[in-house]
């Protein structure tokens, strides 16, 4: 197991694992997993110490039949799954989620035309049309908001996104109402320098690093590399999916995000708080790959698999 070194003290002393496994992992898996053994994946989550769980997605059963059975899975986890975030992209979404009681949304814009069009079924301008209204009722009836940004580095068909570009989304995206602004590296493109660039730009229109979470998926083996420089620019709050499951079904090269095991060992090794049980995350890694039929992409998941101590 790895071992705990002395907290550093240009570094943060505790982070939020924010975990996205069931939402943005089985969003994108081929084979459609039972609602009773996503609501264990869930349970089994949350009992590793993992504070967030975002649980599945309130969008249209058509464009993510994978997460179709949003609100049976809402309706199995009973009271515990009214504190779990959900993805609410319009206020048909929020219905069913008010209907079942939950307290907190997640909106997601994106930071480029393409994807927008692609992902919301509008242009870039008119997703502020469809989020405005459903951020504000949220907010009337008492919910709390997070907004993702979605290519916030590059994007499989505009190429590299200008930071300006995403400073002025996301900013606009946040100022709707909401609490925290989650940057997502969709496609695993960006390095550690683009990291400070962004966040710094962020910095400078205003946003507090508190503020900001990070989104990293894989694709090109940068995530921890880019939580590390994230770090050092003094965010506290990083996704991360259980497993390294995930995946955009609108951005094909759109791969796994980092794995939740393989930050929880960086973050131990740097002394860093972040109340996770290795142990017990690895176990449900495990048993999800067994649901799943294939092995984990997580390298701590499969070196603590094969030798675990
Ligand atoms: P649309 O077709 O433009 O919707 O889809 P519409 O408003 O025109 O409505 C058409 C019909 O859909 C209507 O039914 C609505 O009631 C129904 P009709 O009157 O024709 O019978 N409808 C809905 N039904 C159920 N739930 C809803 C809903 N909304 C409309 N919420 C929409 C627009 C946004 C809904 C669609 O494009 C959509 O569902 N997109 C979701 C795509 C998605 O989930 N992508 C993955 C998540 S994003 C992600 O993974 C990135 C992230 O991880 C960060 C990162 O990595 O960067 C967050
Ligand atoms: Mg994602």
């Amino acid at each position: 197991m790895v071992e705990v070194r002395a907290a550093k003290p240009s570094l943060p002393s505790r982070v939020t694992i924010y975990e996205v496994g069931p939402r943005d992992g089985l969003q994108n898996e081929s084979a459609l997993v039972p609602t009773d053994v996503k609501a264990e994946f869930v349970r089994r989550l949350l009992a590793a110490g993992l504070p967030v769980v975002e649980a599945t997605s309130f969008v249209h059963p058509k464009w993510v039949p994978q997460l179709a059975d949003a609100a049976e899975l809402m309706e199995l986890l009973g009271d515990e799954g009214r504190e779990l975030p959900v993805l609410v992209p319009n206020e048909r979404g929020l219905d069913r989620a008010l209907e079942l009681g939950l307290k907190h949304i997640a909106i997601f814009g994106s930071a480029t035309e393409t994807f927008a069009q692609r992902n919301l079924n509008r242009g870039l301008e008119d997703q502020f049309a469809m989020f405005e209204p459903t951020v504000r009722r949220a907010r009337d009836a008492g919910l709390d908001v997070r907004a993702y940004v979605s290519m916030c580095f590059g994007d499989p068909w505009e190429g590299e996104v200008p930071v300006d570009q995403v400073v002025d989304v996301g900013k606009r995206l946040f100022d709707l109402g909401a609490g925290q602004l989650s940057l997502g590296d969709t496609i695993g493109v960006g390095t550690a320098g683009h990291v400070t660039d962004l966040v710094e730009a962020f910095v400078a229109a205003g946003m507090d690093r508190d503020q900001l979470a990070m989104h990293f998926h894989d694709t090109y083996g940068q995530a921890l590399a880019n939580t590390y420089s994230a770090l050092q620019a003094g965010i506290t709050t990083f996704d991360a999916s259980a497993g390294g499951l995930g995946g955009c079904p609108y951005a094909k090269s759109a791969t796994g995000n980092l794995a939740t095991e393989d930050l929880v060992w960086m973050l131990t090794g740097l002394g860093i708080e972040h109340g996770v049980d290795l142990t017990q995350v690895v176990a449900t890694s495990i048993w999800m790959a067994g649901q799943l039929g294939r092995p984990s992409p997580s390298a701590v998941v499969r070196a603590l698999a094969e030798s675990p101590t």
